[in-house]
């Protein structure tokens, strides 16, 4: 559904070269990537490995030096139609649902704004008050947040709020930018559980960025590991313990060790 072709990409250097003026910094070098329908792609890799830099490029945000970024087979760089098919049918998730959820705004403002984008794309005006509710519902929160504001909720409860907003747009396939990262270790595990329960009803199809691999095993397909801005592997979940890349072994370790220092399930 969504591709990546041998992506370069570089960003202007701050310090400059007396001969030659600026010099480029290469974040992304010949990354290429498929994600298919339905399913959940994993990226992961450390802070600065350049994963939200593939999640730019994926949605539209940053041209790519070199390499193709397609959807459905259409390039969404290439032209006009490709990068507006791109905004019908993804939405996207970041970390921050502080700062990505306006103060000022309550909660049915900040699902409008998903409701918005789908109402000037259908030319069809909803209800939205309504529809709104039912997109709490759907997240799991009841209708007496609607009106309530961002500080008066939790972080899981913001998020979900997030998440129906992103929904709201009716789309198929939703970016994931270490979306539960910020939340403690419990409701990280519900809003997982939310996002599996809305993949599964709404049929959608996954990006699933972060630096943690517990929530790759128990939400991604297949799992792209990133070093340094190169893809080191690239495998479906289920034979991740099969890897012989140097990177995705260490954190392998690191997640045994600790499960058995907490005394839990040995991987
Ligand atoms: N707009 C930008 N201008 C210059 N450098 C950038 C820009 N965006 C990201 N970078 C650099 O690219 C690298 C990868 O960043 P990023 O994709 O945000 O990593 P991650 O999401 O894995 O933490 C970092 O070294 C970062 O400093
Ligand atoms: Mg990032």
């Amino acid at each position: 559904m969504l591709e990546l072709r041998h992506v370069n990409v570089s960003f202007k250097s701050e310090c400059q070269d007396k001969i030659f003026g600026h010099t480029r910094h290469q974040v992304l070098f010949d990354v290429s990537l498929h994600v298919k329908k339905g399913t959940c792609l994993g990226i992961l890799g450390e802070s600065g490995s350049g994963k939200s830099t593939i999640g730019r490029v994926l949605c539209g945000l940053l041209k790519p030096d070199s390499g193709k970024a397609l959807l459905e087979g259409e390039s969404i760089y290439g032209s006009r139609k490709g990068r507006r098919k791109l905004q019908d049918k993804l939405s996207i998730v970041f970390q921050d649902y502080t700062t990505s959820a306006n103060p000022r705004f309550s909660v049915k403002d900040i699902i409008g704004e998903g409701l918005m984008v789908r109402e000037w794309r259908e030319e069809k005006r909803v209800d939205r008050r309504k529809e709104a509710e039912r997109l709490l519902t759907l997240v799991g929160l009841d209708e007496s947040f609607l009106d309530r504001y961002p500080h008066e909720l939790s972080g899981g409860q913001l998020q979900r709020v997030c998440i129906a907003r992103a929904v709201a747009t009716k789309p198929e396939v939703i970016l994931l930018d270490e979306a539960i990262s910020s939340l403690d270790a419990h409701t990280q595990v519900q809003v997982m559980d939310l996002l599996q329960f809305l993949k599964e009803k709404l049929g959608l199809t996954y990006i699933f960025i972060t630096h943690d691999l517990t929530s790759i095993t128990y939400l991604c397909d297949d799992v792209l590991f990133l070093y340094g801005g190169r893809v080191t592997e690239y495998l479906p979940v289920k034979r991740i313990g099969k890897t012989s890349d140097p990177y995705a072994k260490a954190l392998l370790r690191s997640i045994v060790t600790f499960e058995t220092s907490a005394g839990e399930v040995m991987v």
